[in-house]
């Protein structure tokens, strides 16, 4: 392992700010990471844990040190004729573990197709797009506690998992560094053997993606199929961070009550809303009430609100974390005073202003 000083960040973080590590080092495997920790106690300094830096905003210089998990791995815990059990190693690249599962043939993951980042990350905010969370198939995760070097597997359900959340964003933030991801996935024979089989578990349903098969003219789709035709979407839709600056979705779609909704149905008869499986509960896309609030497409020096996606702020050179955070600041309070909705942020925002 090397320690490094001086490190720019700018393109170990998707947003792609000129902002440095006053110390970098990269973990590149699980006991890399347990060496790591056993330095804690002589490191009187921040430590940021950072997988693919695809959901951080930083507004400053990290003015201690970066540990980059890199560690790699992928390993078949168990398998029948029904199901497998995949691990994961933390810093695996997402996509690249969803597209070995989707070669495999095994069912579950292909919606989150392009997602950036790394597998470790992924159970923090529950990633989901498509019609599909991760928590549908995560078996348990593995972390240790930063504070005691102690190893703990966290079941499904001990994860608390929510929209957009878990308890890593809650009790455990900053506690303790995911290690693994365990999966358990669905197969249905030999690849190409039972394809009546696999179509039926496919998620079609959700935006797009049969619209996007009948384009490519697939009528018996598989999973592959699924992963091109949802890579092909998130292309048109969400800006290539390669290309612009960003992280996502900046902000969660909110989630209200009927009692708001009703009223605010009233006033907007044209809100678009998607009831949840509490009753009572609807999801509003937060890129309708910030275009509403006629933010889509804004721009001020190199801070910006995606022209396709309001739900995206972009930087489109050399805009300042503290830019992007005085623009969701405005976009925030506009949707507050219009529609009584208090945005949440989803980016993890680094450093105080
Ligand atoms: P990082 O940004 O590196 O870290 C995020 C947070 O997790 C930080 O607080 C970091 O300290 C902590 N962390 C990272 N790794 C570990 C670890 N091993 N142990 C403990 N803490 C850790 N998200 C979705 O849910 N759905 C989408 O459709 C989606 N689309 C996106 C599209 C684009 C273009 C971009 C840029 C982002 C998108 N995201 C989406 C958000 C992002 O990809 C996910 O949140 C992803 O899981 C972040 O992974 P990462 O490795 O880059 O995390
Ligand atoms: N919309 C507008 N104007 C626009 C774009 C969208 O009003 O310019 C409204 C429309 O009503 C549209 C709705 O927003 O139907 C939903 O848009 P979209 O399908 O693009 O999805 P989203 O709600 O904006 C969410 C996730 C994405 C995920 C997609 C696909 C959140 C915060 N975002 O976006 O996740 O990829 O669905 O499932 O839940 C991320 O978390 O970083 C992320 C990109």
């Amino acid at each position: 392992m090397h320690l490094d000083q001086k490190v720019s960040l700018k393109t170990l973080h998707t947003f792609g700010m000129e902002v440095e590590a006053r110390y970098f080092v990269e973990a590149k495997t699980h006991s890399e990471v347990l060496t790591l920790l056993n330095y804690r106690h002589m490191i009187h300094m921040p430590i940021l844990f950072l997988g693919g830096g695809s959901n951080v905003l930083f507004t400053r210089d990290f003015p201690g040190i970066v540990i980059r998990i890199h560690s790699k791995g992928i390993t078949i815990r168990e398998q029948d004729d029904h199901h497998v059990v995949v691990t994961a190693e933390a810093g695996e690249n997402w996509d690249e573990f969803v597209q070995h599962c989707v070669n495999n043939h095994w069912i579950g993951l292909e919606n989150l197709s392009l997602i950036p980042g790394t597998v470790g990350a992924a159970p923090i905010q529950n990633i989901g797009a498509y019609g599909v969370e991760v928590k549908d198939f995560i078996e348990s995760v593995q972390v240790v506690e930063i504070d005691s070097g102690k190893q703990k597997r966290y079941s499904n359900i001990e994860c608390e998992f929510g929209y957009r959340d878990s308890i890593f964003k809650r009790a455990l933030k900053g506690k303790v560094i995911i290690l693994n991801v365990t999966f358990k996935l669905i197969k249905v024979g030999e690849p190409g053997g039972e394809r009546v089989a696999e179509k039926s578990l496919l998620n079609l349903d959700y935006g797009d993606i049969r619209g996007e098969l009948q384009r490519l003219g697939v009528t018996d789709p598989d999973i592959g199929d699924v992963r091109t035709a949802v890579c092909n979407i998130r292309r048109k839709k969400l800006p290539d961070p390669a290309e612009v600056g960003n992280a996502g979705s900046f902000f969660k779609n909110p989630v209200i009550g009927k009692a708001l909704l009703d009223s605010l149905q009233s006033r907007f008869p044209e809100i678009p809303s998607y009831a949840q499986l509490s009753d009572d509960d609807f999801k509003i896309p937060a890129a309708w009430l910030i275009e509403q609030c006629g933010w889509k497409g804004y721009r001020n020096g190199d801070a910006g609100v995606h022209p396709n996606q309001p739900l995206v702020l972009v930087n489109y050179g050399a805009a300042t974390g503290s830019q992007i955070v005085e623009l969701a600041k405005k976009i925030t309070d506009s949707v507050q005073q219009r529609f009584g909705i208090r945005l949440e942020t989803e980016v993890n925002i680094l450093g105080s202003l």
